[in-house]
């Protein structure tokens, strides 16, 4: 039996990628599946939580027990986000969130007569994840560091920047890591500079871990 370590608390996960329209055919995403942030709403959901998945475009179904609100764009994700604020108490943020955005989106779709080039103006979208570190109070904050180069550098950069009580640092240039994979490698990095390195493991073991830290740590605050 899963024991329900996490009833009482309200997890909001986010998951997936966004897509941030160019005309009513293109846009500009990722490739983010979705399954690591649905494997962490099942794992959460296991063991007792209220858990809100807000996710972008993904194929996958939804775990049972799981409040899940789809959204398109990353303007979007953070409307729904901030929407449910007032009711997290852990939130963790594994969606691939563009970090831009076309600076016009034409109504019709672009047409390619009479140009051989195209450049395309884009704009920064909000950071989500930096504003809820504004708004945390005593809510537990988690964040991905998704990297190619200089991992643990730009992790503790961004677990500081962004205010988070929890780093898990993803190397995404690693087999069986990373985007649209049933494994991952992590490393869980923690404000007071620890660090552990998981081996390879399935995105719901993965999950698993992340969980036992965060009830770990809240223990200890
Ligand atoms: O979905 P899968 O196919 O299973 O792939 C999993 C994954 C690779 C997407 C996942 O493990 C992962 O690393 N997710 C974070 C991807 C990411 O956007 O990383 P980042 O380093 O660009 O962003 C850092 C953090 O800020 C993330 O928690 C992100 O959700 C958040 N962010 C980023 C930009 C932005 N505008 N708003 C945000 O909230």
């Amino acid at each position: 039996l899963t024991p329900q370590d996490l009833a009482g608390e309200t997890v909001l996960v986010t998951a997936g990628p966004t897509r941030e329209e160019i005309d009513p055919v293109r846009f500009i995403s990722n490739y983010s599946s979705g399954k690591m942030g649905f494997a962490l709403a099942r794992m959460a959901r296991l063991r007792g939580a209220r858990v809100i998945l807000v996710s972008g475009p993904s194929a996958l179904a939804t775990p049972p027990g799981v409040e899940r609100v789809d959204v398109v764009s990353a303007d979007e994700m953070r409307d729904v986000v901030l929407a449910r604020w007032e009711q997290v108490s852990i939130a963790i943020k594994a969606a691939a969130v563009a970090d831009y955005r076309p600076a016009r989106r034409s109504a019709r779709k672009m047409k390619k007569e009479g140009r051989e080039d195209l450049s395309l103006e884009l704009e920064k979208n909000p950071d989500i994840l930096a504003e809820l570190g504004r708004l945390k109070g005593t809510r537990f904050l988690v964040g991905f560091a998704a990297e190619t180069c200089d991992l643990l550098e730009n992790a503790r950069k961004k677990l500081q920047a962004k205010n988070l009580d929890l780093m898990v640092a993803n190397d995404v240039t690693q087999e069986r890591a990373g985007f649209d994979v049933d494994t991952n490698i992590v490393r869980l990095l923690q404000p007071d500079g620890t660090e552990e390195a998981l081996p390879e493991m399935t995105k719901d073991e993965v999950a698993r871990h992340i969980l036992d830290r965060i009830l770990a740590l809240r223990r200890l605050a």
